[in-house]
């Protein structure tokens, strides 16, 4: 048995060519609605989320990202996580502060923000939209923070793209399922080694096949070049998100 959300569910793919047309305001309000019913941990709702308009400031982030193509999207949010907000609340009431400046509490508000965000991707593709969500914020997390204006114990996680698709890519093959998804105890089985032969060869067959940007590539290759981008890169997360007053104990 299937039904329409799953169908989606199991169609996702992330886009990066738009038409020219922004989200309507009412687009928009839909999308922020959807993402602020989503879960939230201990329903504190400890993220908030950022529409950026200003044309320098997209551009700005499309320098930091690296994603020039952002810049022809309809919309661009900027997901943080947020303890600023109970921070007031708690200073209002007299209230012990400390627990906001945990790492328990760091972890909450990425929870908050990953589930929020995943809602408005998952509302955008219901209402015929697309895009990608954006890590490369974290490329440079202190000019994020300048160019948001972000109070102490905030932090800018993920950029989410969106608009009208201009393309509709191939869709993505995952590990197959006994890699991941075990009964009772972990178990990444000694099936492992040819599963992932399997899936390397599968990944290569959807990389030399796709209509954009192909080439050859497997998952395998794909892990061990993540794994050599040196031990520089954003190696100074930690330092920054601690600036913020975040993850203090
Ligand atoms: C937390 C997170 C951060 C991501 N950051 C980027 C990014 O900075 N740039 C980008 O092009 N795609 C980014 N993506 C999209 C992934 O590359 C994409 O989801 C993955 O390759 C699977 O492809 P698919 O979404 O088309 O199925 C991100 C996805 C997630 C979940």
């Amino acid at each position: 048995m299937t039904n329409s959300i799953l169908e989606q569910l199991t169609h996702h793919r992330s886009i990066r060519h738009f038409e020219n047309k922004s989200l309507s305001s009412e687009q928009v309000a839909q999308l922020v609605d959807a993402a602020q019913h989503a879960s939230t941990s201990t329903f504190s709702q400890q993220y908030s989320i950022i529409s950026v308009t200003d044309p320098e400031t997209l551009k700005q982030i499309a320098k930091i990202t690296g994603h020039g193509w952002m810049l022809n999207a309809g919309h661009y949010f900027v997901m943080i996580a947020d303890q600023y907000r109970n921070l007031k609340i708690a200073q209002q009431n007299d209230a012990d502060a400390y627990i906001l400046h945990t790492t328990d509490k760091f972890l909450a508000s990425t929870f908050d923000v990953a589930i929020a965000t995943e809602n408005i991707m998952v509302a955008a593709e219901s209402m015929g939209l697309g895009g990608t969500i954006m890590g490369s914020v974290l490329n440079d997390p202190r000019k994020m923070i300048e160019l948001l204006d972000l109070p102490e114990l905030t932090f800018p996680l993920l950029g989410i793209a969106l608009g009208y698709p201009k393309d509709k890519p191939e869709l993505k093959p995952r590990l197959p399922k006994s890699a991941f998804h075990f009964s009772n105890h972990y178990n990444l089985g000694g099936n492992f080694q040819p599963e992932l032969l399997q899936y390397d060869q599968l990944v290569s067959e959807y990389y030399k096949e796709r209509s954009t940007n192909d080439r050859t590539e497997t998952f395998t290759h794909h892990i061990v070049s993540e794994l050599s981008r040196g031990h520089d890169v954003r190696s100074d997360l930690f330092a920054i998100i601690r600036e913020q007053g975040l993850m203090l104990h």
